[in-house]
């Protein structure tokens, strides 16, 4: 009975950790690459079906910017990576799927980029899922417009929100040092004030004391 309970929750964990590791997520290829430098063209096709088996091949095109023609610069298959175009010779590195044919994340990384990279990139997934007793053939695509910068440009909101914290920083620090001498003036005038006043209060008592005496030594004559 304890065996078995034992063994139920050990599958439940085996699966659900397969799940978890297996998880595909279609994130967005970034879009911006700084000249020089390396970029990761991503391109994710979560399968559908996960418990179905299949094997994708994928293809990579080019249409440089300006121009209308696309052409084919990278394939990747059951024979492995193939760079197709002398423009991209010894520059392409697959980054996608490892070692395996189910291919789900078809991301290339370029190498040492340049301003003719500038335009728009296309993958296409084309993927074979086993059936029992038969196959369906599925074509999935996904874009990336890429545009080639000198320097790493960064969001206007980004900037706008690190001048807007800087501002605050520093109008809540003057605002601060003003309260802390208004309340300092304001504290030390009372203080005077107080003191004032106690003199005064002083000098009456005195006054009338001295009044009092001053009677009394009437009323004694
Ligand atoms: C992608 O490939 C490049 C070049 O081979 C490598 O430096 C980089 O670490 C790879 N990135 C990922 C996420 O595999
Ligand atoms: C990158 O390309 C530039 C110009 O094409 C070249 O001078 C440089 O050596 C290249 N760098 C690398 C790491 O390949
Ligand atoms: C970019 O393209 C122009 C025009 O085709 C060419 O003259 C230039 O050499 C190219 N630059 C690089 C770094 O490939």
């Amino acid at each position: 009975m304890a065996a078995a309970h034992l063994l139920i929750i050990s599958l439940l964990c085996t699966l659900s950790v397969d799940r978890c590791l297996g998880a595909c997520a279609e994130v967005d290829s970034d879009t911006e690459a700084v000249a020089g430098q390396g970029f990761k063209l991503g391109c994710i096709s979560c399968k559908r079906r996960s418990e179905v088996d299949a094997s994708a091949s994928v293809e990579w095109y080019f249409t440089p910017k300006g121009e209308s023609g696309s052409f084919a610069i990278y394939t990747y298959n059951e024979e492995g990576p193939t760079i197709q175009n002398d423009h991209f010779m010894d520059r392409v590195d697959w980054n996608g799927s490892k070692r395996s044919n189910d291919i789900q994340d078809a991301s290339i990384y370029l190498l040492n980029v340049t301003f003719n990279d500038s335009g728009t990139y296309q993958c296409f997934f084309n993927r074979i899922l086993s059936y029992e007793n038969y196959e369906y053939n599925t074509i999935v695509s996904k874009v990336v417009h890429l545009t080639v910068v000198a320097k790493a440009t960064r969001g206007t909101a980004s900037i706008v929100s690190e001048v807007m914290m800087y501002v605050s920083i520093i109008g809540l620090q003057v605002w601060l040092l003003i309260e802390m001498i208004y309340c300092y003036r304001k504290i030390a005038a009372a203080g005077e004030e107080a003191l004032r006043e106690a003199a005064n209060a002083e000098y009456l008592a005195i006054a009338s004391e001295s009044k009092d005496n001053c009677a009394g030594v009437q009323v004694g004559e």
